[in-house]
């Protein structure tokens, strides 16, 4: 039954709920950040320094946000990040999300390691979604998971390539994070004040890794994510390995993890589709500048064959407007999506998506524009935005 969900007007309202909604661990393992947190909190903070120029009196009849991310059609330039888990902060979260997302008209990503598979997706959405590749040791995993990707339809292949060792967040050491819960005392403490989270889970059978439980070599159960990607994830991928990708999936191939211009120029050699300028959401190398003053210096270094987006930070339709108008071609959001989905599960996907497509076309009105070719740095006060 879809919900009114009129009164909820912003991301951070539904994030209040998801937080009260969610078991800690994983509304923890969403919220969180590498170490000090610092290029988390930079990726939001960086797009509140940026201000918009107000323009009165210009025709803002006849707006459209609709534009296309490596030639797919979305009705706005955002696209639902691969994350981990997502099937944790509420029962069956992939399935739900991508069908709020493909509902709405923009691209939905399944994550490697997610809790719905490849396959539940595809057979609950039954409309070509993305897929997102974490590469393995056993290249053998890798190829069956990108057959898998092709025999779901997937329309992209997004390839991350800054995750083969992963960031240490303090808080999942803590929580003990895994995938279902342990019945610690301290997490069925937790759990019993999330009845409603309790018996959704208990209702579906998708309580652990989808892809990947059952179909890795010797893998028959998957508690802790940070243990099986120390063993699995091969750190010596290299841009060789790009390209062996790039042939075997044969389709639109997408670049997530990119935060330096050298990179960029790499990048952008190899003929992939588009690039992601990402830290991953601030929770990899601490330390490191947030996507968004990043943006102008790859949209540069990249050129003109490989379409740039970003993400990180994004809570709102005026982020991505301001993404838009310093080069990025579509953003993607993670945290925004899962605080919807932790609150109301589909509706709350739905309704951060109407959220962020108001904001945006209100404030593109406002700044005098119609359309997204309209929007570059005119929009942007001058001194206010990085070069
Ligand atoms: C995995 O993608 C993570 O950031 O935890």
């Amino acid at each position: 039954m879809s919900q009114n969900l009129s009164k909820i007007t912003t991301v951070e309202d539904l994030r209040i709920i998801a937080r009260r909604r969610v078991p800690r661990m994983f509304y923890d393992y969403a919220d969180s950040g590498a170490w000090t947190e610092g290029t988390y909190r930079a990726n939001e903070a960086d797009f509140q320094k940026i201000k918009l120029r107000q323009r009165v009196a210009v025709d803002m009849d006849g707006r459209s946000l609709a534009t296309t991310m490596a030639g797919q059609h979305v009705a706005m330039p955002v696209a639902l990040a691969p994350t981990g888990l997502t099937g944790m902060q509420h029962a069956d979260g992939e399935m739900l999300a991508a069908k709020a997302a493909s509902d709405f008209g923009v691209p939905f990503t399944l994550s490697t390691m997610s809790i719905c598979s490849i396959e539940d997706v595809a057979r609950f959405t039954q409309k070509p979604f993305w897929f997102q590749l974490y590469v393995m040791r056993d290249r053998e995993f890798i190829e069956n998971l990108i057959d898998r990707a092709k025999a779901a339809n997937c329309s992209a292949l997004v390839l991350t390539l800054d995750l083969q060792i992963m960031g240490q967040r303090h808080k999942d050491i803590k929580n003990g994070l895994s995938a279902p819960p342990k019945p610690t005392l301290a997490n069925l403490i937790n759990l019993a004040t999330k009845p409603r989270w309790c018996m959704s889970m208990l209702g579906t059978p998708r309580r652990t890794f989808g892809n990947i439980v059952g179909h890795a070599k010797s893998v028959t159960d998957l508690s802790s994510l940070s243990s099986w990607t120390a063993e699995q994830f091969d750190p010596r991928l290299s841009w060789d390995d790009v390209e062996w990708i790039k042939k075997r999936w044969g389709g639109k191939l997408i670049l997530k993890g990119i935060l330096d211009a050298e990179d960029a120029r790499m990048a952008a050699q190899t003929g992939a589709d588009a690039l992601i300028v990402s830290n991953h959401g601030g929770r990899q190398l601490d330390g490191a500048l947030s996507s968004i003053s990043m943006l102008p210096a790859i949209v540069e270094a990249a050129g003109s064959n490989i379409e740039v987006w970003m993400d990180g930070g994004i809570r709102s339709g005026q982020d991505v407007l301001k993404a838009v108008a310093l080069g990025a071609r579509g953003t993607m959001i993670g945290r925004a999506f899962l605080y919807g989905l932790g609150a109301y599960g589909q509706d709350g996907v739905r309704r951060v998506l109407e959220i962020l497509y108001k904001e945006m076309d209100v404030t593109m009105a406002l700044c005098g524009r119609k359309n997204l070719s309209q929007v570059d740095r005119g929009i942007l006060v001058p001194g206010t935005y990085p070069e």
